[in-house]
């Protein structure tokens, strides 16, 4: 047994580096589900397997314990394991770091991953760290300013009825009784990295607040716009690095047995906060967490994590510029990209970064005129990329972009020539890569009420509606006289999302194929896996010949 404590919070670990207890000030109550098993509380766990096999999730165990460094101000301890040829284990070095500082109510945890040459070729599928708190102290649950409540329990899915995937649950006899009818999916709280910086849970006994933030995003697989899970019933939080959700087998990390490869994940930080007034108004506490968190996202790269492995400020570099966009039949001169998402990423084709997981990526937006500063970027090559709201297509700078530590490079030919064959006869949606502007049906089970929570879309079953609104013949659009907010359904399809991949199709139509009058463009999806896999339609539009 190992304990981390600063005279604020107390943190016990297992001898292979699971946290089987967290405490604050004093207390000795253990906030983590005392009823689970010591390994199944706080843990880093992947799920992984050998090529064309079938896999598993294992909980990382480490099998060396070392003290990093230890002074007034800070401890650093690691828990690491060295992979040996033979071992059915995942063919991986970890090391797992957990750091607290003086004075900080909280902790911090990273993990360097390594795959060594000539190690086995295995998948990555999903790696996360997960933890479990005591059910009967949490019960609140906030993962954006809309999207917080008091939440079902886990008893309370097993007493509901599973619904057509296991994760979604009827809740037809729970605890709190104003919750029945409603359905419970861990889904239902899935965000966007680039929003996916606080989240947790709230006890109002006791007044205390838990919660995981994530200060950076550049060791997340698949850029700003990947989606993953927060916090669910369980009381479960987690911090997902990898993983398949929502965009499938693309995102998996695939590796070579020739392949070396090494990856920091983290630091992500567990705070803890309290309030005496948040034992009748909770909010006050994930009010109080998004602070915090802008705190230690001003504060990123942190300089404290003392593996060599990862970088701080003075070993990184930044590249800067201008982003204009030139969308020749809308401007005749290319303009500025305001509030463009722009970044670096591994260099590959455009668009390659939403797939991108073994490297790291660095994304900032644009302001009003296009400039844009992308900090503290690891030393390496990368290709620049980026996306522009209104626009169709995906930007990639034509020459690679060589970061060194303490460069700043700055970039003055970053123009991105939307494709564009002929001027828009019609349009149906918005270029911005999501939905969310189509019709999106009224659910099928009650809904929780939220305060101004306007993400329709993330509801059980309403792919069904579908089928029920077109039962005789498929949904026809008509050009000048449908309107896509309430006439275009918003997928084919889905499953609690507004978007997936992002691909940009471009196809030709001979004018021998049109006729005088009324035409008619036919969209089938006909790759029919099941009601889970979909496409979604950020955007149509029919264009003229070029004058
Ligand atoms: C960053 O790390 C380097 C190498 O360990 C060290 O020499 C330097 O002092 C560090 N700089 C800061 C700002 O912490
Ligand atoms: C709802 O949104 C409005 C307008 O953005 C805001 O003024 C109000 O405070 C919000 N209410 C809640 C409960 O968040």
């Amino acid at each position: 047994m190992v304990v981390l404590n600063n005279g604020i919070v107390s943190v016990t670990f297992s001898m292979v580096g699971h946290v089987t207890s967290l405490m604050y000030e004093g207390s000795t109550e253990n906030l983590l589900e005392s009823q689970n098993a010591e390994d199944d509380r706080g843990y880093w766990s992947v799920v992984w397997n050998k090529p064309e096999e079938k896999g598993g999730m294992e909980r990382l165990q480490g099998t060396s314990y070392r003290v990093i460094l230890q002074n007034p101000d800070q401890t650093e301890i690691s828990f690491s394991t060295t992979w040996t040829v033979g071992s059915e284990k995942v063919p991986l070095n970890f090391d797992k770091r957990f750091v607290m500082l003086r004075g900080v109510p909280g902790f911090y945890t990273y993990t360097v991953l390594e795959k060594q040459k000539g190690w086995p070729a295995f998948d990555i599928q999903i790696a996360r760290v997960v933890f479990k708190l005591d059910e009967n102290k949490f019960h609140y649950m906030a993962m954006s300013d809309e999207r917080k409540r008091f939440m079902p329990m886990e008893v309370d899915r097993k007493t509901g009825q599973v619904l057509e995937y296991k994760e979604a649950v009827l809740l037809t006899n729970p605890t709190n009784p104003q919750f029945k009818g409603e359905v419970d999916d861990k889904y239902l709280y899935s965000c966007d990295n680039k929003d996916n910086k606080v989240h947790g849970w709230v006890s109002t006994d006791l007044g205390l607040g838990v919660w995981m933030i994530t200060p950076s995003i550049e060791f997340k697989t698949g850029g700003p716009l990947k989606q993953d899970l927060t916090s669910h019933v369980g009381p479960t939080m987690l911090s997902i690095f990898i993983s398949p959700h929502y965009a499938g087998e693309d995102l998996a990390l695939k590796f070579e047995e020739q392949e070396y490869w090494k990856k920091v994940l983290g630091p992500v930080f567990v705070y803890l906060n309290s309030d005496v007034s948040a034992k009748t108004n909770p909010s006050v506490l994930w009010d109080e967490a998004k602070q915090r968190m802008s705190k230690e996202v001003a504060s990123w790269p942190y300089d404290f994590p003392f593996s060599n492995d990862f970088l701080n400020s003075s070993q990184r570099g930044a590249v800067s510029g201008q982003l204009l966009v030139h969308d020749s039949y809308i401007n005749k001169q290319p303009v500025p990209a305001a509030s463009a998402y722009i970044g670096l990423a591994p260099t590959e084709g455009p668009g390659s970064w939403q797939t991108e997981s073994k490297g790291y990526q660095f994304w900032t937006q644009t302001d009003d005129s296009g400039n844009f500063l992308i900090k503290n970027v690891i030393p390496g090559t990368y290709s620049l990329f980026a996306w522009v709201r209104g626009t169709v297509g995906d930007y990639k700078h034509a020459t690679d972009i060589i970061v060194a530590s303490g460069s700043n490079i700055e970039l003055h030919d970053a123009v991105f020539n939307a494709p564009r064959f002929g001027p828009t006869l019609w349009e149906i949606g918005i270029p911005d890569r999501t939905a969310a502007e189509f019709f999106i049906p009224d659910p099928v089970y009650k809904i929780h009420q939220y305060q101004n929570y306007t993400e329709r879309f993330r509801q059980y079953g309403l792919w069904a509606r579908y089928a029920e609104s077109y039962p005789e013949s498929d949904l026809l659009y008509t050009v000048g006289e449908s309107d896509y907010k309430t006439d275009w359904f918003f997928a084919h399809v889905t499953r609690h999302g507004i978007h997936g991949l992002y691909h940009f199709y471009s196809i030709g139509i001979a004018g021998s194929r049109l006729v005088d009058g009324m035409n008619t463009i036919f969209l089938t999806q006909d790759v029919n896996l099941g009601p889970f896999r979909e496409v979604m339609y950020d955007y149509i539009r029919l264009e003229g010949p070029a004058s």
